[in-house]
């Protein structure tokens, strides 16, 4: 039976039945095979105040000493400011698959007096690994790109019982558009069931009331009802109230279970009639990994791209898809700057030239008027000279001459 499909992009499309085999079936398993060679890789960052139990919680999702047992630093007030952010590596494997996971701790988080901004190097720190992302993108050689990029972020709640602080609403708005939010009630052992059911309802409407995004699994047409349901229930549990714990201990039965003893019994990390820590891990590790590196992918980091692209002014013709070229962009803004020091460069000549031509008329105009003063002088002089001239001459011609003066006019005188 064929069938024709117009599609999205105006192709159309035959559908056609199969007489016989061909073997894309078993396209899932090739990409198993290539993936379970090449391995996957996972960064999650774990943010929330001090001893809240961040690195129990992530050597008890991996079971396995991810975290070193470290010493909390004591927070200073002489550099309140100061959010000091750690990263460690562990290659793990599971039934011959294996799991490169990245653990980010932002130690000291909240503890200050002044929490002002304490999230702005966590912020930044998410950014700078999009741009390194975003630099390797843009390389000629994009074969060996690295995902250092955070997957997701488990924001540990103080187990107060109340609402959010207003520092948990502050980080939360700020970085939910960055990074996957996975809120967490830290120490959930020690609130009773009914604190933690009233807790979560308070922490569910602060952040609707805060209009703050948190992960949400996405449903797909093709999941099947078994699977909707699964995730129905694990995101249901949000914000999980956990307990941690690396210490196994005897329970009835003589089971030994990983737990937190108190002296009316232990309180089991594993069981979920106990706390919400296999439903957390489920969605972390089981069920969403890649939907967290995928909705990291295509929407966090897409709109980030967007944005930081569109902040250096290149801009993408929506009906054609040009690629941005940092080379060109460059060329073009050393002849932007080119033009514009021509430009300076033409004013000043002109300036410099009516500043000549402004000097030479001021000389010349001097030079004329000493020129003129000159020859008034010269003509008063002559004036002077000639008037002089004639007082002389009737002067001699009222005197008797001298006879000398008279040999020279041929005079003569008797003796
Ligand atoms: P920093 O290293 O200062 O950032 O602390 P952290 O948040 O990593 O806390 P850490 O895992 O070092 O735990 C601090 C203390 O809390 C330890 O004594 C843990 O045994 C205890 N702890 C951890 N998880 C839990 C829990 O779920 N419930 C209770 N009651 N205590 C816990």
């Amino acid at each position: 039976m064929n069938d024709q499909v117009n599609g999205s992009s105006g192709i159309t499309v035959m559908r056609k039945k199969l007489m016989g085999y061909v073997g894309f079936a078993n396209f899932p398993n090739q990409v198993h095979r290539k993936s379970v060679k090449t391995g996957f890789q996972f960064t999650c960052m774990v943010v929330g105040e001090s001893g809240l139990g961040k690195s129990t919680l992530v050597n008890t999702l991996f079971n396995t000493q991810i975290y070193p047992n470290k010493q909390p630093a004591e927070p200073t007030h002489d550099c309140p400011q100061t959010v000091e952010i750690q990263s460690i590596t562990t290659d793990i494997e599971e039934n011959g698959v294996r799991l490169r996971m990245t653990v980010v701790d932002t130690p000291g988080f909240g503890d200050f007096v002044n929490n002002e901004e304490s999230w702005k190097p966590i912020l930044d720190n998410i950014e700078s690994r999009f741009d390194a992302y975003l630099e390797q993108e843009n390389r000629v050689n994009r074969r060996k790109m690295v995902d250092n990029r955070i997957h997701a972020c488990l924001y540990f709640i103080t187990p107060t019982g109340h609402a959010l602080k207003p520092l948990d609403v502050e980080f939360m708005r700020r970085l939910h558009t960055r990074v996957n939010l996975i809120p967490v009630i830290a120490k959930a052992d020690t609130l009773t069931e009914e604190e933690v059911v009233a807790f979560k309802q308070r922490i569910l409407a602060d952040i609707k009331h805060h209009n703050i995004q948190i992960y949400q699994a996405p449903a797909y047409e093709y999941d099947d009802e078994e699977t909707i349901a699964e995730n129905r229930e694990v995101m249901s549990k949000i914000p999980f109230a956990i307990v941690g714990s690396d210490k196994e201990f005897e329970v009835e039965g003589g089971r030994r279970v990983r737990g937190r003893r108190y002296p009316w019994g232990v309180i089991q990390v594993d069981n979920e009639e106990h706390c919400d820590f296999v439903k957390l891990r489920q969605m972390l590790i089981r069920t969403h990994m890649e939907e967290l590196k995928e909705f990291t992918n295509d929407v966090l980091y897409e709109n980030y791209r967007t944005e930081k692209l569109s902040a250096m002014g290149i801009q993408q013709d929506p009906s054609v898809f040009k690629e941005v070229n940092p080379v060109q962009k460059m060329e073009e803004e050393r002849l932007a700057h080119e033009q514009k020091l021509a430009k300076m460069e033409t004013e000043m000549r002109s300036v410099f030239h009516a500043k000549v031509q402004e000097k030479e008329h001021k000389l010349k105009q001097s030079e004329e008027e000493l020129y003129a003063r000159h020859k008034e002088m010269k003509e008063a002089l002559d004036k002077q000279r000639i008037e002089l001239e004639e007082k002389r001459r009737r002067l001699e011609a009222g005197r008797p001459m001298t006879p000398e003066k008279s040999k020279k006019k041929g005079f003569s005188f008797n003796k």
